[in-house]
């Protein structure tokens, strides 16, 4: 972004060439102390501005994206640095998973790096603060940037259905978009609101606590075909406005780590292969009918332009940053700019889909 960009180390490689050297501090600190420091770094990042590139602007359920590259929900549970997220030149941050009420989580530890696999296994069970002490940081935030609120249901609740209304009333205006979360391994019973009537019941309940805000569907990699339809099938109609196409896995592809045992959702490099295998299986579900978020293993500027081929719209990340650390996305712009260019695509729109077409 030479030359369209007010603030320095803009490229991104800055930040990649420097990562090296503080990942091994970051590495020998437990997990989540690490991830709470990072928080606490972000927080006192300049201010800064990065300007859009024409070629990566996207335009996704009627929101105007900078550029196609999101942070995933789980790294800003709390909405406290979604503004530095998209300072680091993410084109949209998703905050959360927030629960109407605040609860603490499984016990720690609960987040584990597989540094050989470059992955990540979580089972932090939607710790958050609630939606009351984010909405108050949601509120005094100036519109410009793109920002979603991801939502869930508390693991004691007596009605799942009424807290993601809850969530949604509550949250839709504050946010760009609402994501409603159903695919985390880590609340037991969660991923069953995936089954085509209770999916049905729920989405029905959200669409009319969202208002006017669109309303993006979140959904597990590990889904069989007969899933995959249902789920499609519901989303086309009551008329969701895009999925988010994977969360973490429960399964396992061969791992080195000796952490590859503990319970939880699985994500980073390990996931790739999966979560691309559900996005085309998404794709031939809905026919291009309804927009793609792809996340899952995405950790350059390859990746995306690989997801953007096989139908996501949009591409979202998490466990690439604690690799390759904060200048990443920014990089992926970069990389993502050339490729589409390269390849004759005057926006990333043109690109979507084109897997396989000569
Ligand atoms: C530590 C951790 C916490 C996460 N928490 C959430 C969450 O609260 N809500 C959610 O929808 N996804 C959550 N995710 C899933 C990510 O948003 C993403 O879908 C998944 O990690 C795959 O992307 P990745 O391979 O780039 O990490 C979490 C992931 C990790 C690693």
């Amino acid at each position: 972004m030479r030359g369209r960009c007010a603030i320095s180390c803009c490229s991104g490689s800055t930040e990649l060439a420097l990562y090296p050297l503080v990942r091994p501090l970051l590495f020998s600190i437990e997990e989540e102390t690490a991830h709470r420091l990072t928080i606490a770094a972000l927080k006192l990042l300049p201010k800064g501005r990065t300007e859009p590139h024409p070629r990566l602007r996207s335009r996704v359920a009627g929101i105007d994206f900078p550029n196609p590259i999101g942070l995933a929900a789980g790294f800003d549970k709390d909405a406290e640095v979604f503004g530095q997220a998209l300072r680091l030149g993410f084109g949209f941050a998703e905050v959360g998973t927030l629960t109407p009420r605040p609860q603490a989580g499984n016990p720690r530890p609960r987040l584990f790096r597989l540094a050989e696999d470059k992955a990540v296994i979580n089972r932090m069970g939607f710790n958050n603060r609630g939606q009351d002490a984010a909405r108050a940081r949601l509120a005094k935030r100036r519109r410009g940037g793109i920002v979603g609120i991801n939502i869930g249901a508390n693991k004691d609740s007596t009605d799942r259905v009424a807290d993601y209304a809850q969530g949604a009333r509550a949250m839709a205006p504050l946010a760009d978009y609402l994501t409603v979360n159903i695919s985390s391994p880590n609340t037991p019973g969660l991923r069953a609101l995936q089954g085509r009537a209770a999916l049905d019941e729920l989405l029905a309940a959200v669409m009319e606590a969202r208002g006017a805000t669109p309303v993006f569907l979140k959904v597990a990699p590990d889904l069989e075909r007969a899933d995959i339809d249902d789920i499609a099938a519901v989303a086309m109609d009551r008329k969701l406005d895009a999925l988010i196409v994977a969360n973490t896995t429960v399964s396992r592809p061969p791992l080195k780590s000796r952490l590859r045992e503990e319970a939880g959702g699985l994500s980073g490099a390990p996931l790739k292969a999966l979560a691309l295998e559900r996005l085309r299986d998404f794709r031939s579900a809905t026919g291009g009918a309804l927009p793609l978020i792809a996340a899952g293993g995405i950790a350059s500027g390859e990746d995306a332009f690989e997801r953007i081929r096989a139908g996501a719209s949009l591409v979202q990340l998490y466990s690439a940053l604690v690799y390759s650390g904060p200048g990443l996305a920014r990089a992926m712009a970069k990389d993502l700019r050339r490729l589409l260019r390269r390849h004759g695509f005057r926006n990333v729109a043109e690109a979507v889909g084109t897997e396989g077409l000569s």
